[in-house]
């Protein structure tokens, strides 16, 4: 497999679910490719069994369309439902306004230059919208409700559909010129963050170029590295010896806000961006082949020699962690928070536990890793911004064991305390942090089916675990509850007493994902929900202001479930709970993230990610997507436009509180 065929299928939506490699060497199981086909949509209506299947388990109401289906009054959600299905446009639900707010390549600073897709350079796309967007953020500035900052993470880059001229088509398969120097700077200065002021005028979102807070954080972005790894002889190299500096961050996620508004960017697949080989016996070995390293997605490394293992091979233990970045000062320099250990990170949503203590919830996407939480030392002080600011380099991580009697526990991961010693190679807080899921991997945590966005419910002392899906699964545990779980599920963790600094609980499945109306695939979503309102892939989530839950998905397409990614309403309590609606659905192609509603409701910022990748499946299209033959041009839809992720704003015509 060459470099361009690994990126080709690295920067799909579904790295994850392509060729990836089984990483965990302790789970069990390591089926192999087959199931996808198997669980397709199509496979199983052709299937035999289908008409028994449905037959026998369906309800009447499941099958119901979206405008027949009763709303019944134990539903917390009131809001006419879209329709599933696969097109080039997003819909967003009767009666609400979905505006596209920032673009890639839309001008963040008044002396940006207009995006021209011809002419790309780096200097532009340092002072444009970067691709990709992921987690959305907002920070109110003065506790405005109509002016704020947005934060927004660039994941990674598509470059079939970003640049011209690079794609040939052979034998119906696409290649991808190789990267030169520019077009690789290019991507680095796409990746990263962006923070930017926003104003509402006359009741709609505008970037303010002006805003003096507005920057773009990038693959260069000079970094620190904080807490008990910084400085260690792992994290050194010869660009910088006190192992505390940093150039970059990459593959940034989903992430958090602080409850003292600083904005955290999770690192998630590093792996894709190293290439070459380390030295032969190089001690590295087993910590790197545990997260991938190197995955050969990408060029850098022919230009930038600090991505090639055989020229700086400690340069991959500088990625994989959390940033926390001060929003309020524009030249801050980010700092990699070490003590939340280093592991694929999805995201880092917190929340302020009874005793004034923060609690991160934390994923590590890959089949069969781990569920963790961070539980500072110190207290959150709210009259006291710079008091909070160093919360996250002193605190304990832990990993969750998940029990087949619904108790769970929170497992500390300390430095000497049981299997965590020099005779497993632990010497150090420093070794445990940059060798997370090794030490995971002693206790005995839970290996879980790819653990995306947690998000906790501050009313309800519960959070809420977004499993994406695990088609290499053929041992269920209680926690994971299918084999072949193509489709996911959401797991609720309750706390011990509601403290979100427990450290043992109990967790229920809260809906096992998929099409309910055959049998086979196992979903639980309640007999209200219509056929617009199942998913798949739960992917990110938000909890909004009146403790109601919002997933967002990626990897529903026509082929998997007939339907797009979008963002569903999920009800948690009462006799609704397990009812799914949806209310948002993108374009072919893309992948739904970031959903951000505002504390009063009245927006609701979602993410586009990756429109248009995508679309041999749907008849729109029905072919491979690349930039001169788009599956989708959206949000523009003009001819010398490349389809572009975007951010939208979505808000009640006449104003309103949502949903
Ligand atoms: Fe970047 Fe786990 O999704
Ligand atoms: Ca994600
Ligand atoms: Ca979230």
């Amino acid at each position: 497999m060459t470099d361009m065929r690994q990126s080709q299928i690295f920067r799909t939506s579904k790295l994850e679910e392509a060729d990836g490699p089984g990483l965990n060497p302790t789970a069990t199981a390591t089926m192999g490719d087959i199931i996808a086909a198997r669980f397709s949509r199509r496979g199983f209506l052709k299937g035999s069994m289908a008409t028994a299947a449905i037959a026998a388990t369906v309800s009447p109401v499941a099958l119901l369309a979206a405008d027949e289906a009763k709303a019944q009054s134990a539903s917390r959600f009131n809001f006419p439902e879209v329709e599933a299905g696969v097109d080039a446009d997003h819909h967003v639900a009767q009666g609400y306004d979905a505006d596209v707010l920032l673009r890639w390549g839309d001008k963040l600073f008044p002396d940006a230059p207009d995006f021209d897709p011809t002419r790309q350079t780096e200097a532009a796309q340092e002072r444009q919208f970067g691709y990709n967007n992921d987690f959305v953020g907002f920070i109110p500035l003065e506790g405005a409700t109509d002016r704020g900052l947005l934060v927004v993470n660039h994941e990674y880059t598509n470059e079939h559909l970003m640049f011209p001229g690079i794609v040939t088509m052979q034998n119906g398969e696409m290649v991808v010129a190789d990267a030169t120097e520019e077009r690789a700077n290019i991507e680095m200065a796409a990746h990263g963050g962006t923070v930017v002021e926003i104003r509402k005028v006359d009741g709609k979102w505008q970037p303010v170029l002006d805003g003096a807070l507005n920057r773009r954080i990038t693959a260069k972005t000079e970094m620190q590295l904080t807490g008990p790894a910084a400085g260690h002889a792992r994290l050194q190299t010869t660009a910088d010896t006190s192992g505390r500096k940093v150039f970059g961050t990459i593959n940034n996620c989903a992430g958090g806000v602080t409850p003292w508004g600083t904005y955290i960017m999770a690192e998630e697949n590093i792996h894709g961006y190293f290439t070459g080989e380390l030295p032969e016996g190089h001690a590295e070995a087993g910590n790197y082949d545990r997260l991938g390293v190197p995955g050969g997605s990408y060029q850098w490394g022919h230009f930038h020699k600090r991505f090639d293992l055989g020229a700086e091979p400690n340069e991959p233990n500088r990625f994989g962690w959390v940033v926390e970045v001060d929003v309020m000062d524009p030249t801050s320099v980010p700092k990699k928070r070490t003590a939340l250990g280093r592991f694929k990170h999805e995201g880092a949503e917190s929340v302020v536990a009874k005793d004034g203590r923060i609690v991160f919830y934390l994923g590590d996407d890959e089949r069969f890793d781990y569920v963790y939480k961070f539980v500072t030392a110190g207290r959150f002080n709210p009259d006291d911004r710079a008091a909070n600011m160093d919360l996250l380099d002193d605190g304990t991580l832990y990993v969750a064991r998940f029990d087949e009697d619904g108790s769970m526990e929170w497992m500390p991961l300390v430095y000497g305390q049981g299997p965590l010693t020099a005779e497993n190679g632990f010497d150090s807080q420093a070794d445990v942090l940059i060798e997370t899921r090794r030490a995971g991997d002693l206790l005995g945590a839970t290996p879980m089916d790819r653990p995306e966005d947690i998000q906790p419910n501050p009313m309800t002392g519960r959070a809420y675990v977004m499993l994406t899906n695990n088609t290499r699964r053929e041992e269920a545990n209680a926690a994971n509850p299918r084999v072949d779980n193509a489709f996911g599920h959401i797991i609720e963790i309750l706390e011990e007493d509601g403290d979100f600094t427990a450290t043992a609980g109990r967790w229920e499945i809260l809906l096992q994902c998929g099409d309910p109306s055959v049998a086979e695939v196992g979903a639980t979503f309640s007999t209200e929900t219509t056929k617009n309102g199942w998913f798949g892939m739960p992917d990110n989530a938000a909890i909004d202001a009146d403790g109601r839950l919002w997933v967002s998905t990626d990897g529903n397409s026509m082929a998997d479930t007939g339907r797009t990614d979008g963002l569903w309403a999920v009800d948690t309590e009462g006799d609704a709970r397990g009812t799914s609606r949806l209310f948002y659905r993108v374009p072919v192609g893309a992948e739904m993230c970031g959903p951000c509603p505002t504390e009063d409701m009245s927006t609701f910022f979602v993410a586009v990610q990756h429109p248009g990748d995508g679309g041999e499946d749907w008849e729109g299209h029905g072919r491979v997507s690349y930039y001169e033959d788009l599956s989708t041009r959206w949000p523009d839809f003009r001819d010398d436009m490349p389809v572009r992720p975007a951010v939208v704003a979505i808000t009640k015509q006449g104003g309103g509180r949502i949903g």
